[in-house]
């Protein structure tokens, strides 16, 4: 049997990126036999962007009702708040950081990239890969699925393990990265990449009204309609092969090629795809997020028993070696 787990941060709302790139493949992973999954959010990780408490809570239960309404089953995997494991997460996060050489963090390369380009640079920033190497070694977890952007942490966390194990004696499982090199970069609704930080993603879960309003939104360039268009380099058709079927993403080529469609009729066929192709999800984000939110916080807190379980096991034994019990 192999431990899966994963975390994704409440820093925004969850957004087709997050639901292709991330959402989905965790869960695919997680239903193959023999693997036992532990799904959760990231939200201490969030307080290093976010400090506002009611946006933080905001995010945080768009982010479960996403996982939910994607199709994770809470009776097969464990799905939890980081913070309500606080407890156990930060102690492993001090331990861990006496043991952690401070160039290795220094260095980190999203450490460099995000202290270039964020005015508020917090300690929390700094630390950041101890807490996600004590979330995913206080588990035990022999497979972690991230995106490239994730890689460099994944090998301090073996780094932090295997300089645990060899100073104090075998307590950590050495996680190895499951890097899927085929999950593309959605591209947002401006070409750039889908990101919360950029403002151009979309949302599927938004009311009709509103998604229509985005994607219509969506740059393209100033071809006539008459004239014939190329598929290849235009955002709506990319956007619309990676949520169509095939057959839909054929006749859409062919129209862009024949001339006679506009990017309008594209961004609305875009449009009606999304609704269609995601009404269930659309329907159980609805149901956790705005009907019934004390169903999710039970999904949560038993996720958050379970998890809590775990980790008091492992955080026993740390202490143990260190010479605090
Ligand atoms: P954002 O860029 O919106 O802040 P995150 O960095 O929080 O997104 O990403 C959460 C997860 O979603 C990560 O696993 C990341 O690889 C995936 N993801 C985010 N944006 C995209 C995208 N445009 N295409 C594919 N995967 C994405
Ligand atoms: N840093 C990850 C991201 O931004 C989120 C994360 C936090 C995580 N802790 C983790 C991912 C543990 C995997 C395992 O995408």
């Amino acid at each position: 049997m192999s431990r899966i787990l994963t975390g994704i941060q409440s820093s925004g709302k969850p957004h087709l990126g997050n639901i292709l790139g991330a959402i989905l493949p965790a869960i695919q992973l997680s239903e193959q036999a023999n693997n036992q999954s532990f799904l959760f959010i990231a939200d201490l990780h969030s307080l290093t962007s976010i400090k506002n408490a009611a946006t933080l809570q905001d995010n945080t239960r768009a982010v479960a009702a996403a996982w939910l309404a994607c199709g994770l089953d809470p009776s097969k995997v464990v799905f939890y708040r980081q913070s309500r494991v606080a407890a156990f997460h930060t102690e492993l996060t001090w331990y861990l950081s006496c043991l952690t050489p401070y160039p290795m963090l220094a260095n980190a390369h999203s450490f460099k990239d995000k202290s270039d380009q964020l005015a508020d640079v917090n300690a929390g920033l700094f630390v950041y890969p101890v807490l996600m190497a004590a979330d995913i070694l206080l588990y035990d977890a022999d497979f972690v699925p991230v995106g490239k952007d994730q890689k460099q942490h994944l090998e301090m966390t073996r780094d932090m393990a295997e300089g645990f194990n060899r100073t104090f004696g075998d307590t950590f499982v050495v996680p190895q990265s499951r890097i899927d090199e085929r999950i593309m970069v959605i591209p947002g609704i401006d070409g750039r990449k889908m990101s919360k930080s950029y403002g151009n993603y979309l949302d599927v879960f938004l009311p009709e009204k509103e998604l229509q309003k985005v994607t219509k939104k969506i740059i393209s360039d100033s071809t006539p309609l008459e004239a014939p268009k190329d598929p290849e380099t235009d955002i709506t058709f990319k956007l619309f092969s990676l949520v169509a079927n095939e057959n839909e993403v054929a006749e859409m080529r062919q129209n862009y090629l024949n001339g006679g469609y506009g990017y309008g009729h594209a961004k609305q066929a875009l449009f009606e795809t999304l609704v269609s192709r995601f009404a269930p999800e659309r329907e159980k984000f609805d149901y956790y997020y705005h009907q019934n939110s004390a169903a999710l916080e039970q999904i949560l807190q038993e996720g958050e028993a379970q998890a809590r379980d775990v980790a008091s096991k492992k955080i026993a034994d740390v202490r143990q070696k260190l010479g605090f019990a």
